[in-house]
């Protein structure tokens, strides 16, 4: 039965029955909303101005560094392997370059082999196979090391300064290079090789402290030695061969120094 409107005026519970009736069964507001009253005038719309409008930059992406060195040094010396060291690489995150690469460049060869070779920073082949020199500069590594009975199969051992591809191939900055320097130091510590060989500039006035050229430092010996060694290696330099190949004239120094590689190998072993 419909209750009259009077009924529904005069009796709270009688109208709320009524709403649920009608399917009203949530309050929405305290007062009603009049629904018929005359709407406020619209203010009319603010002229447009023309401004050169200034987006404010996003943020940077937060790079972890100087503190990064702590961080790295740790973890470094407490890998007590290669395999600790390698997985430790991996786990990093404190270099800015990870976040742009696809793959950790660790070392490629063999780990115990008496010659160490460092080069700069992984390529586009290297980033894609993680592993260092396979591309075309690697493929003429690989060429001026069988020159003197060298191999990563067999008895050498190959990394980098630095484990991640820097963007569009460009050098690694020093803050980059510095964050990775406890790990490349412990890497030559844990592989302990007999000779020890910088390829190209940027490693090898990295790994020797010196400001000068490659030109000035190839050709030369040296004595790599940190905290944690039982004693210095001997250490040089040798021309990249991402150079050699733009400068193929070069190629007699190279060829040179890979003999003096080989002399130095055999004297230590005959010692
Ligand atoms: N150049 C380097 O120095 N290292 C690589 O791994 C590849 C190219």
């Amino acid at each position: 039965m419909i209750d009259s409107a009077q009924t529904l005026a005069s009796d709270p519970a009688a109208l709320l029955r009524w709403y649920m009736d009608a399917g009203v069964d949530e309050a929405i507001g305290d007062v009603a909303v009049d629904r018929f009253k005359t709407p406020a005038p619209v203010a009319a719309p603010a002229p447009i101005v023309q401004r050169a409008t200034v987006t404010p930059a996003a943020p940077p992406a937060p790079i972890a560094i100087p503190d990064g060195d702590a961080s790295a040094t740790h973890l470094a010396q407490a890998a007590q392997t290669v395999e600790e060291l390698k997985a430790a690489v991996e786990a990093f995150t404190g270099c800015g370059l990870k976040q742009f690469a696809s793959r950790t460049v660790f070392a490629d060869g063999n780990p115990k082999a008496r010659v160490m070779f460092i080069g700069e920073a992984p390529g586009a082949d290297e980033d894609r196979q993680g592993l260092p020199f396979v591309g075309i500069s690697g493929k003429l590594l690989d060429r001026m090391l069988a020159s003197v009975g060298l191999s990563r199969a067999e008895n050498a051992y190959i990394t980098n300064i630095v484990f991640w591809r820097p963007p569009g191939n460009r050098a690694p900055t020093d803050e980059e290079i510095a964050t990775c320097l406890p790990f490349v130091t412990r890497h030559i510590e844990l592989v302990d090789p007999a000779v020890l060989v910088f390829v190209g500039g940027l490693s090898a006035k990295t790994l020797l402290a010196k400001a000068l050229g490659i030109t000035k430092l190839r050709g030369q010996w040296f004595e790599f030695e940190t905290p944690g060694m039982s004693r210095p290696v001997p250490c040089t330099a040798l021309f990249h061969p991402a150079y050699l190949l733009r400068s193929p004239q070069q190629k007699r120094f190279a060829w040179r120094d890979l003999l003096s590689i080989k002399q130095k190998l055999d004297s230590i072993a005959l010692v």
